[in-house]
């Protein structure tokens, strides 16, 4: 089967290899669940930073090459364990951790989700990531409640997006912070009742708008904003963190945090949900209204053929991405 691999730590320009590769054993196995994988028809595949840093060595998750990155997946069940929710021929999406960039991958029982019919495949490669990494920084670790302000950075991005459609759609009003007009339209499509620019006062313009501070951060930026996030939330605020795009990691003051109640929250969905199949039940569980009432609708804003993943790499890399980018694996 076609694949594309990662064969040196040099970058998306060498470091990347269409390979034909052998099909996955059978019956499939995946190391969350050793015996019990979900073998999937691959149609779209997810691109995400975690797999721009892998070509350069610089993620946590560093397998030694040759491998085949990609977490995210979409496509048609060929085979599933005994008692599992789905079968052959069910449309899927599902987190993979490994191997999704390419036709067949293995993806585990638990982490893998009936794909809505309102959803396309290159969507649903767009949804389990960065829409239980929302719910779970919202919700879960930000406790968000209904009325609440939230401001999200990197609007326009996959968790940004991701982040104001479900905010939005728990009944939050939303700030979104980016960094350029296309931008603006993205975060406006998603759901954002303001806009702010990231190279503008949108500090105090958050503090006004929110009538003294918004309630919830949510950060996947970092970098230099970070003191300013947390100057612009109201009393009892609570600033998630959930990146670093910005390049750097910040250092908080902690007397600021006692100055004005606040709170720093760390949100990482992966190490969390990945030990914890009752919590990604739980997720899927709370999406799936707002996916059916359209509330959730992941938007995609790229999609490249697969032997085209350095391309897409490097639109996350520039900063260019909008919404999701996705690989195109199958057509049709
Ligand atoms: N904690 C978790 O569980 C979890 C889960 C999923 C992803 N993540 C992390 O969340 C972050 C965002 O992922 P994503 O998929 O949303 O990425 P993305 O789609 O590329 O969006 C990232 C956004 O960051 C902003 N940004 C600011 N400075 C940047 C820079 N120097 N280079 C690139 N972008 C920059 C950009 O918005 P503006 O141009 O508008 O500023 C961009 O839209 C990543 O670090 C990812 O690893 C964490």
């Amino acid at each position: 089967v076609r694949a594309v691999r990662i064969v040196s730590e040099t970058g998306p320009d060498t470091g990347l290899e269409l390979a034909d590769v052998p099909e996955p054993e059978s019956p499939a196995s995946h190391m969350l669940t050793p015996g019990r994988g979900v073998l999937i028809e691959v149609h779209a595949t997810g691109v995400s930073f975690p797999e721009l840093l892998q070509t350069r060595g610089e993620y946590q998750i560093r397998p030694p090459v040759p491998f085949i990155p990609g977490s995210e997946i979409a496509g048609v069940v060929r085979e599933a364990p005994d008692g599992a929710g789905f079968g052959p021929g069910d449309r899927a999406m599902a987190f993979c951790a490994l191997g999704g960039w390419a036709e067949l991958a293995v993806a585990p029982e638990f982490l893998t989700f009936a794909l809505p019919s309102q959803l396309d495949f290159g969507q649903g490669a767009a949804l389990v990531l960065n829409y239980h990494t929302a719910y779970f920084a919202l919700v879960m670790r930000g406790r968000l409640r209904e009325g609440e302000t939230v401001l999200v950075h990197g609007a326009a991005g996959g968790v940004g997006t991701a982040t104001l459609q479900v905010a939005h759609g728990l009944g939050a009003r939303t700030f979104a912070v980016v960094s350029d007009e296309a931008k603006e339209r993205i975060a406006r499509q998603a759901g954002a009742d303001e806009v702010l620019r990231a190279d503008g006062p949108w500090k105090d313009e958050a503090r006004e708008l929110s009538n003294g501070g918004v309630h919830l951060v949510i950060d996947p930026v970092g970098g230099d904003r970070f003191t300013d996030s947390l100057r612009s939330l109201r009393e009892e605020g609570r600033l998630v963190v959930v990146g670093f795009t910005g390049g750097s990691i910040p250092e908080v003051k902690v007397n600021r945090l006692l100055l004005n109640n606040t709170e720093v929250i760390g949100a990482g969905w992966g190490a969390y949900a990945m030990a914890k199949p009752a919590v990604c039940a739980q997720i899927d569980r709370a999406l799936g209204p707002l996916i059916e009432s359209g509330r959730v609708w992941p938007i995609v804003g790229a999609h490249h053929p697969l032997e085209q993943a350095a391309t897409a790499l490097h639109e996350i890399d520039e900063r260019r991405a909008t919404g999701k980018v996705v690989l195109d694996v199958r057509t049709g």
